[in-house]
């Protein structure tokens, strides 16, 4: 449905209307998102709403009435001037607009720009000229953090296949060289390296579902007790000794419906990182919900002893990439255990625990099995 704005020259329009002419509602443009430019039969301004008063700094006041190239001095990305080469008013008459591009405002600022042209007529001179406006900043963030992933990803990847690629050429190169022992260190390096790589890649697959709204809940009554108690034996069968880990579970629990691979792997995390990054005893307390916590269900709290988050990056613990520490491993961990967390309807913070260390505390809500939901 094509919409026209009314309004006579040098006021602003303030109704749409309907293709027949009939009003559709009283809409002023002020309400919308993007910003709209109308000029008319001369090139004049008769609309600037607010949002185009924003994204140009131009003030109403100033643009209505005005010329279309004063009102909005556009420029395409080599400097020339946007309206002049365009010449909407001029120029081939079959023409109906401006596909959406990216031109400059004064002082370098970028702006999305579409313009429609409306005919008297399939051929006839120019009524009026409609221009969209859109600010680019959002856009720009996104195009900046796939930027960025893909950097850090290609740089997280490089280091250990840079390792397994060296280690191998040597290998291959020196075998008779080299003693068995020394052989074996080099291939423990390469094991080691090759699972980094694995892991990584299992890791961006499940930010890449995690942040396309795609991961996938598969509910089952899950016995959280016991996960915990299963992650403790495997610390303890990989050389903690056994009081580093003090687990209070305070029965009774209510069911809990959750993805048991899931939650495995956010307790994994979140006591693999209570070891690594924090110190003395690690504490694990499951209990249910309390009251003053907003939803029924099942409450997680890990914490430890160590050096704790620095209280300005609290914020920031959940965010892609970020590591506090040199000890830290690719900083994915965590952004993670937020998303299964919440997939699950449940909530996650971190704060400081009673020892001086990190604590993170998770709830989950009691859920409901697959085939229910
Ligand atoms: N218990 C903790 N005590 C102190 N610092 C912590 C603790 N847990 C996490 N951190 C800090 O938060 C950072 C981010 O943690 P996260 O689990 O997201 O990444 P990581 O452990 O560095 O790497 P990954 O988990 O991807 O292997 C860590 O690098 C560390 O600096
Ligand atoms: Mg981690």
């Amino acid at each position: 449905m094509a919409v026209r704005t009314s309004g006579a020259a040098h006021t602003d329009a303030s109704v749409l209307r309907r293709c027949d002419g009939s009003e559709l509602f009283g809409v002023d443009p002020d309400d919308l998102p993007d910003g709209l430019v109308v000029a008319d039969e001369t090139g004049r301004v008769i609309c600037f709403n607010a949002a185009a008063a924003k994204i140009t700094a131009v003030s109403k006041a100033e643009a209505l009435g005005a010329p279309l190239e004063r009102a909005l001095p556009l420029e395409d990305l080599k400097g020339r001037r946007w309206w002049r080469l365009t010449d909407p008013y001029g120029g081939i008459a079959t023409r109906v607009g401006q596909p959406e591009r990216n031109l400059l405002l004064p002082g370098g600022r970028e702006v999305l720009v579409s313009a429609r042209y409306v005919r008297e007529r399939p051929t006839g001179p120019i009524r009026r000229l409609v221009v969209s406006l859109r600010g680019t900043e959002a856009r720009r963030r996104t195009e900046r953090s796939h930027a960025e992933l893909i950097a850090t990803v290609a740089h997280e990847l490089r280091s250990p296949l840079t390792s397994v690629q060296g280690f191998t050429a040597t290998l291959l190169a020196k075998w008779e060289r080299f003693t068995d022992d020394q052989k074996r260190l080099m291939l423990e390096t390469v094991d080691a390296d090759a699972h980094r790589v694995t892991r990584l890649i299992a890791e961006l697959l499940d930010i890449s579902r995690i942040d396309s709204g795609r991961l996938e809940v598969r509910r089952q009554l899950v016995d959280i007790a016991a996960a915990v108690g299963r992650h403790i034996q495997a610390h303890m069968a990989g050389g903690q000794s056994p009081d580093r880990f003090l687990v209070r579970i305070q029965q009774p629990l209510p069911d809990l419906w959750a993805d048991p691979d899931k939650i495995d792997q956010v307790l994994g995390n979140l006591l693999e990182n209570a070891v690594r990054h924090g110190e003395g005893t690690v504490t694990i307390e499951v209990a249910p919900a309390s009251a003053h916590d907003e939803q029924k269900g099942t409450a997680v709290t890990v914490s430890d002893e160590g050096p704790g988050i620095p209280e300005e990056s609290m914020g920031r613990v959940f965010t892609r990439f970020w590591r506090g520490s040199k000890r830290g491993g690719t900083g994915l961990g965590l952004y993670i255990v937020k998303g299964i967390v919440e997939a699950h309807g449940g909530t996650i913070a971190v704060g400081r625990g009673p020892g001086g260390g990190a604590q993170f505390r998770f709830i989950l809500p009691v859920g409901a099995p697959a085939y229910l939901s």
